[in-house]
Protein backbone atom coordinates (compact mmCIF):
# COMPACT_ATOMS: atom_id res chain seq x y z
CA UNK A 1 0.00 0.00 0.00
CA UNK A 2 1.95 3.63 -0.88
CA UNK A 3 -0.79 6.25 0.01
CA UNK A 4 -4.29 5.57 2.09
CA UNK A 5 -6.76 7.77 -0.55
CA UNK A 6 -9.75 6.17 -0.42
CA UNK A 7 -11.21 3.08 2.09
CA UNK A 8 -12.73 1.65 -1.56
CA UNK A 9 -9.39 0.51 -2.02
CA UNK A 10 -9.25 -1.36 1.23
CA UNK A 11 -10.35 -5.26 0.73
CA UNK A 12 -11.78 -6.77 3.61
CA UNK A 13 -8.19 -8.44 5.32
CA UNK A 14 -6.14 -5.19 4.67
CA UNK A 15 -8.68 -3.49 6.26
CA UNK A 16 -8.87 -5.94 9.12
CA UNK A 17 -5.11 -6.09 8.89
CA UNK A 18 -4.98 -2.28 9.94
CA UNK A 19 -7.61 -2.85 12.71
CA UNK A 20 -5.65 -5.93 13.93
CA UNK A 21 -2.28 -3.29 14.06
CA UNK A 22 -3.79 -0.87 15.71
CA UNK A 23 -4.45 -3.23 18.56
CA UNK A 24 -1.12 -3.97 18.29
CA UNK A 25 -0.17 -0.80 19.00
CA UNK A 26 -2.25 0.30 21.89
CA UNK A 27 -0.90 -3.10 23.64
CA UNK A 28 2.94 -1.61 22.57
CA UNK A 29 2.01 1.07 24.81
CA UNK A 30 -0.42 0.12 27.06
CA UNK A 31 1.21 1.00 31.01
CA UNK A 32 4.17 2.87 29.50
CA UNK A 33 5.21 5.87 30.93
CA UNK A 34 7.23 6.89 28.42
CA UNK A 35 5.39 6.21 25.09
CA UNK A 36 8.13 6.11 22.22
CA UNK A 37 8.60 3.37 20.25
CA UNK A 38 11.31 3.22 17.09
CA UNK A 39 9.29 2.17 14.61
CA UNK A 40 9.58 5.78 12.39
CA UNK A 41 12.90 7.51 13.68
CA UNK A 42 14.81 8.93 11.19
CA UNK A 43 10.85 9.70 8.98
CA UNK A 44 9.77 12.49 8.10
CA UNK A 45 5.64 13.42 8.77
CA UNK A 46 4.17 16.40 7.46
CA UNK A 47 0.36 17.04 8.51
CA UNK A 48 -0.92 19.89 5.70
CA UNK A 49 -4.15 20.97 6.80
CA UNK A 50 -6.25 23.42 4.33
CA UNK A 51 -9.63 23.23 6.43
CA UNK A 52 -9.26 23.12 10.22
CA UNK A 53 -9.42 19.74 12.69
CA UNK A 54 -8.61 19.13 16.46
CA UNK A 55 -9.14 15.04 16.44
CA UNK A 56 -7.08 14.50 13.10
CA UNK A 57 -4.49 16.55 13.68
CA UNK A 58 -3.56 15.87 16.55
CA UNK A 59 -4.20 12.47 16.96
CA UNK A 60 -1.77 12.05 13.43
CA UNK A 61 0.94 14.20 15.92
CA UNK A 62 0.50 11.97 18.30
CA UNK A 63 0.92 9.15 16.55
CA UNK A 64 3.94 10.11 14.85
CA UNK A 65 5.59 11.17 18.04
CA UNK A 66 4.90 8.12 20.15
CA UNK A 67 6.93 5.90 16.40
CA UNK A 68 9.39 8.53 16.58
CA UNK A 69 9.06 10.29 13.36
CA UNK A 70 9.89 14.24 13.17
CA UNK A 71 6.26 15.59 12.85
CA UNK A 72 6.07 18.96 10.83
CA UNK A 73 2.39 20.67 10.84
CA UNK A 74 1.47 23.21 7.93
CA UNK A 75 -1.40 25.11 7.98
CA UNK A 76 -3.12 27.48 5.13
CA UNK A 77 -3.12 30.00 7.15
CA UNK A 78 0.27 29.99 8.48
CA UNK A 79 2.03 29.05 5.08
CA UNK A 80 2.86 30.80 1.56
CA UNK A 81 -0.94 29.56 0.52
CA UNK A 82 -1.97 32.43 2.32
CA UNK A 83 -0.15 34.68 -0.33
CA UNK A 84 -0.99 32.58 -3.21
CA UNK A 85 0.92 29.78 -3.84
CA UNK A 86 -0.46 27.15 -5.60
CA UNK A 87 -1.78 23.59 -4.05
CA UNK A 88 1.05 21.92 -6.55
CA UNK A 89 3.40 24.10 -5.47
CA UNK A 90 3.07 23.85 -2.33
CA UNK A 91 3.03 19.95 -2.19
CA UNK A 92 6.13 19.54 -4.84
CA UNK A 93 7.72 22.12 -2.09
CA UNK A 94 7.16 19.68 0.92
CA UNK A 95 8.55 16.92 -1.25
CA UNK A 96 11.68 18.55 -1.96
CA UNK A 97 11.83 19.72 1.96
CA UNK A 98 11.60 16.20 2.61
CA UNK A 99 7.98 14.47 3.30
CA UNK A 100 8.07 10.75 3.64
CA UNK A 101 4.25 10.97 4.45
CA UNK A 102 2.25 14.07 3.68
CA UNK A 103 -1.22 14.25 5.59
CA UNK A 104 -3.36 16.10 3.62
CA UNK A 105 -6.78 18.06 4.72
CA UNK A 106 -8.54 19.88 1.59
CA UNK A 107 -12.30 21.61 1.34
CA UNK A 108 -12.01 20.05 -2.24
CA UNK A 109 -12.86 16.99 -3.14
CA UNK A 110 -9.92 14.77 -4.58
CA UNK A 111 -7.11 16.87 -3.37
CA UNK A 112 -5.40 14.08 -1.74
CA UNK A 113 -5.70 12.29 -4.75
CA UNK A 114 -4.11 15.04 -7.10
CA UNK A 115 -1.66 15.49 -4.44
CA UNK A 116 -0.26 11.72 -4.68
CA UNK A 117 -0.48 12.14 -8.36
CA UNK A 118 1.96 15.17 -8.47
CA UNK A 119 4.22 13.75 -5.86
CA UNK A 120 4.26 10.89 -7.28
CA UNK A 121 7.55 9.75 -9.47
CA UNK A 122 10.94 11.09 -9.03
CA UNK A 123 9.73 15.11 -9.51
CA UNK A 124 9.86 15.22 -13.12
CA UNK A 125 7.95 18.84 -14.25
CA UNK A 126 8.85 19.75 -10.84
CA UNK A 127 10.41 23.65 -10.45
CA UNK A 128 12.12 22.80 -7.44
CA UNK A 129 14.82 20.26 -9.22
CA UNK A 130 15.80 17.38 -7.65
CA UNK A 131 14.04 16.01 -4.36
CA UNK A 132 15.46 15.46 -0.73
CA UNK A 133 13.31 12.94 0.02
CA UNK A 134 13.86 9.87 1.33
CA UNK A 135 11.03 7.83 -0.01
CA UNK A 136 11.47 6.38 -3.42
CA UNK A 137 8.53 7.50 -6.08
CA UNK A 138 7.56 10.08 -3.61
CA UNK A 139 5.77 10.74 -0.05
CA UNK A 140 3.32 7.93 1.31
CA UNK A 141 0.01 10.86 0.96
CA UNK A 142 -2.99 10.35 3.19
CA UNK A 143 -6.37 11.82 2.68
CA UNK A 144 -7.27 13.08 6.56
CA UNK A 145 -10.70 14.55 4.38
CA UNK A 146 -11.03 15.91 1.23
CA UNK A 147 -14.68 17.76 0.41
CA UNK A 148 -17.18 15.89 1.00
CA UNK A 149 -15.49 12.84 -0.73
CA UNK A 150 -13.53 10.61 2.05
CA UNK A 151 -11.72 10.58 5.47
CA UNK A 152 -10.58 7.13 5.45
CA UNK A 153 -8.48 7.35 9.06
CA UNK A 154 -12.13 8.07 10.53
CA UNK A 155 -13.76 5.17 9.09
CA UNK A 156 -10.87 2.95 10.60
CA UNK A 157 -11.15 4.47 13.97
CA UNK A 158 -14.99 4.13 14.00
CA UNK A 159 -14.20 0.59 12.74
CA UNK A 160 -11.85 -0.01 15.16
CA UNK A 161 -14.33 1.28 17.89
CA UNK A 162 -17.74 -0.99 16.81
CA UNK A 163 -15.50 -4.03 17.11
CA UNK A 164 -14.31 -3.44 20.34
CA UNK A 165 -17.85 -2.33 21.77
CA UNK A 166 -19.89 -4.97 19.59
CA UNK A 167 -17.11 -8.03 19.37
CA UNK A 168 -17.30 -7.60 15.58
CA UNK A 169 -19.12 -5.84 12.91
CA UNK A 170 -20.34 -8.72 10.78
CA UNK A 171 -24.20 -8.75 10.00
CA UNK A 172 -24.21 -5.87 12.79
CA UNK A 173 -26.87 -3.01 11.63
CA UNK A 174 -24.84 0.47 11.90
CA UNK A 175 -27.09 3.50 11.37
CA UNK A 176 -25.96 6.52 9.73
CA UNK A 177 -27.87 9.85 10.79
CA UNK A 178 -27.99 13.56 9.63
CA UNK A 179 -26.01 15.28 7.01
CA UNK A 180 -24.76 12.74 4.46
CA UNK A 181 -25.01 15.20 1.64
CA UNK A 182 -21.99 16.84 2.99
CA UNK A 183 -20.49 14.27 4.89
CA UNK A 184 -16.98 12.40 3.79
CA UNK A 185 -17.56 10.41 7.61
CA UNK A 186 -20.59 8.68 6.16
CA UNK A 187 -19.12 7.94 2.96
CA UNK A 188 -16.02 6.05 4.16
CA UNK A 189 -17.99 4.64 6.81
CA UNK A 190 -21.06 3.16 4.69
CA UNK A 191 -18.05 1.83 2.26
CA UNK A 192 -15.91 0.11 4.85
CA UNK A 193 -18.58 -1.03 7.47
CA UNK A 194 -20.13 -3.06 4.30
CA UNK A 195 -16.71 -4.27 3.45
CA UNK A 196 -16.44 -5.36 7.02
CA UNK A 197 -19.97 -7.16 6.55
CA UNK A 198 -22.31 -4.87 8.01
CA UNK A 199 -25.65 -3.41 7.04
CA UNK A 200 -25.74 0.17 6.63
CA UNK A 201 -28.81 2.21 6.75
CA UNK A 202 -28.61 6.26 5.69
CA UNK A 203 -31.23 7.80 8.02
CA UNK A 204 -31.61 11.57 6.57
CA UNK A 205 -34.08 14.22 5.22
CA UNK A 206 -34.15 13.56 1.62
CA UNK A 207 -32.71 17.42 1.36
CA UNK A 208 -29.68 15.86 3.50
CA UNK A 209 -28.80 12.51 1.32
CA UNK A 210 -26.63 12.73 -2.14
CA UNK A 211 -28.35 11.67 -5.73
CA UNK A 212 -26.16 8.82 -5.80
CA UNK A 213 -26.87 7.79 -2.22
CA UNK A 214 -28.88 4.37 -3.68
CA UNK A 215 -26.17 3.42 -5.58
CA UNK A 216 -24.15 3.40 -2.48
CA UNK A 217 -23.90 -0.60 -0.22
CA UNK A 218 -26.63 0.72 1.92
CA UNK A 219 -30.10 0.93 2.31
CA UNK A 220 -32.00 4.36 2.95
CA UNK A 221 -34.49 5.57 5.60
CA UNK A 222 -36.11 8.57 6.47
CA UNK A 223 -37.83 7.79 10.05
CA UNK A 224 -35.24 7.84 12.46
CA UNK A 225 -37.35 6.50 15.27
CA UNK A 226 -38.68 3.51 13.12
CA UNK A 227 -34.96 2.41 12.90
CA UNK A 228 -33.31 2.87 16.25
CA UNK A 229 -35.16 -0.29 17.89
CA UNK A 230 -33.26 -3.14 15.55
CA UNK A 231 -29.99 -0.96 14.92
CA UNK A 232 -26.38 -2.25 17.23
CA UNK A 233 -24.80 1.09 16.48
CA UNK A 234 -25.62 4.31 15.20
CA UNK A 235 -23.25 6.83 13.70
CA UNK A 236 -24.86 10.47 14.43
CA UNK A 237 -23.08 13.16 12.13
CA UNK A 238 -22.35 16.53 12.47
CA UNK A 239 -24.84 19.38 10.12
CA UNK A 240 -21.99 20.56 8.25
CA UNK A 241 -23.23 24.60 7.91
CA UNK A 242 -19.89 25.99 6.27
CA UNK A 243 -20.67 23.46 3.16
CA UNK A 244 -24.25 24.72 2.67
CA UNK A 245 -24.10 28.50 1.68
CA UNK A 246 -26.14 29.51 4.20
CA UNK A 247 -29.23 27.48 3.07
CA UNK A 248 -30.14 24.66 5.56
CA UNK A 249 -33.54 22.57 4.91
CA UNK A 250 -34.70 21.83 7.39
CA UNK A 251 -34.36 24.61 9.51
CA UNK A 252 -31.85 24.07 12.94
CA UNK A 253 -34.91 23.36 15.04
CA UNK A 254 -36.75 21.17 12.57
CA UNK A 255 -33.79 18.81 12.01
CA UNK A 256 -32.97 18.40 15.63
CA UNK A 257 -36.95 17.65 16.63
CA UNK A 258 -36.72 15.46 13.75
CA UNK A 259 -33.65 14.04 13.57
CA UNK A 260 -31.50 15.15 16.94
CA UNK A 261 -30.35 12.14 19.37
CA UNK A 262 -32.23 13.36 21.83
CA UNK A 263 -32.13 11.36 25.46
CA UNK A 264 -35.92 9.86 24.74
CA UNK A 265 -34.94 8.58 20.88
CA UNK A 266 -32.09 6.96 22.76
CA UNK A 267 -34.16 5.24 24.86
CA UNK A 268 -35.31 3.23 21.76
CA UNK A 269 -31.96 1.83 20.75
CA UNK A 270 -31.60 -1.59 22.26
CA UNK A 271 -29.65 -2.22 25.57
CA UNK A 272 -26.39 -2.95 24.11
CA UNK A 273 -26.46 -0.26 21.28
CA UNK A 274 -23.52 2.09 21.23
CA UNK A 275 -23.59 5.57 19.67
CA UNK A 276 -21.11 6.91 18.07
CA UNK A 277 -19.90 10.81 17.04
CA UNK A 278 -16.63 11.83 14.78
CA UNK A 279 -17.10 14.93 16.44
CA UNK A 280 -17.27 17.90 16.67
CA UNK A 281 -20.66 17.29 18.13
CA UNK A 282 -23.16 20.59 17.74
CA UNK A 283 -24.87 19.38 21.43
CA UNK A 284 -28.38 20.08 21.60
CA UNK A 285 -28.30 19.92 17.87
CA UNK A 286 -27.62 16.75 16.55
CA UNK A 287 -27.34 14.74 19.78
CA UNK A 288 -28.57 15.78 23.43
CA UNK A 289 -25.33 16.47 25.92
CA UNK A 290 -26.74 13.54 28.14
CA UNK A 291 -26.41 11.56 25.41
CA UNK A 292 -23.22 12.68 24.49
CA UNK A 293 -21.85 12.48 27.74
CA UNK A 294 -23.36 9.07 28.50
CA UNK A 295 -21.14 5.68 29.01
CA UNK A 296 -22.76 4.25 25.83
CA UNK A 297 -21.71 6.95 23.76
CA UNK A 298 -17.85 6.01 22.27
CA UNK A 299 -16.72 9.58 21.41
CA UNK A 300 -13.41 9.82 23.50
CA UNK A 301 -12.69 6.15 22.77
CA UNK A 302 -12.84 7.01 18.92
CA UNK A 303 -10.57 9.88 20.00
CA UNK A 304 -8.45 7.40 21.48
CA UNK A 305 -8.63 4.62 18.72
CA UNK A 306 -7.36 7.62 15.96
CA UNK A 307 -4.36 7.87 17.64
CA UNK A 308 -3.54 3.87 17.32
CA UNK A 309 -5.26 3.62 13.68
CA UNK A 310 -3.17 6.51 12.38
CA UNK A 311 -0.27 4.48 14.01
CA UNK A 312 -1.24 1.76 12.14
CA UNK A 313 -1.58 3.85 8.73
CA UNK A 314 1.99 5.36 9.45
CA UNK A 315 3.47 2.10 10.23
CA UNK A 316 1.77 0.31 6.81
CA UNK A 317 2.88 2.98 4.68
CA UNK A 318 6.06 4.03 5.77
CA UNK A 319 7.66 0.43 7.01
CA UNK A 320 5.20 -2.05 5.22
CA UNK A 321 3.61 -5.11 6.84
CA UNK A 322 6.72 -7.09 7.14
CA UNK A 323 8.47 -5.64 9.78
CA UNK A 324 9.94 -3.13 11.59
CA UNK A 325 10.37 -2.82 15.36
CA UNK A 326 7.54 -1.83 16.44
N1 LIG B 1 -13.66 13.86 13.14
C1 LIG B 1 -12.86 14.84 12.65
O1 LIG B 1 -12.36 14.79 11.52
O2 LIG B 1 -12.63 15.85 13.55
P1 LIG B 1 -11.67 17.09 13.29
O3 LIG B 1 -12.30 17.93 12.22
O4 LIG B 1 -11.57 17.79 14.61
O5 LIG B 1 -10.34 16.54 12.82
Amino acid sequence: MKHLLSVADLTRESATELLDEADRFEQALLGREVKKLPTLRGRTVMTVFFENSTRTRVSFEVAGKWMSADVINVSASSSSVSKGESLRDTAMTLRAAGADALIVRHPASGAAHQIAAWTAGQGEGSSFGRSAGSTSGGPAVINAGDGTHEHPTQALLDALTLRQRLGGIEGKRIGIVGDILHSRVARSNAILLSTLGAEVVLIAPPTLLPIGASTWPVRVSHTIDAELPSLDAVLMLRVQAERMNGGFFPSPKEYSITYGLSQKRMDLLPEHAVVLHPGPMLRGMEIASSVADSPRTAVLQQVTNGVHVRMAVLFRLLVGSDGGES
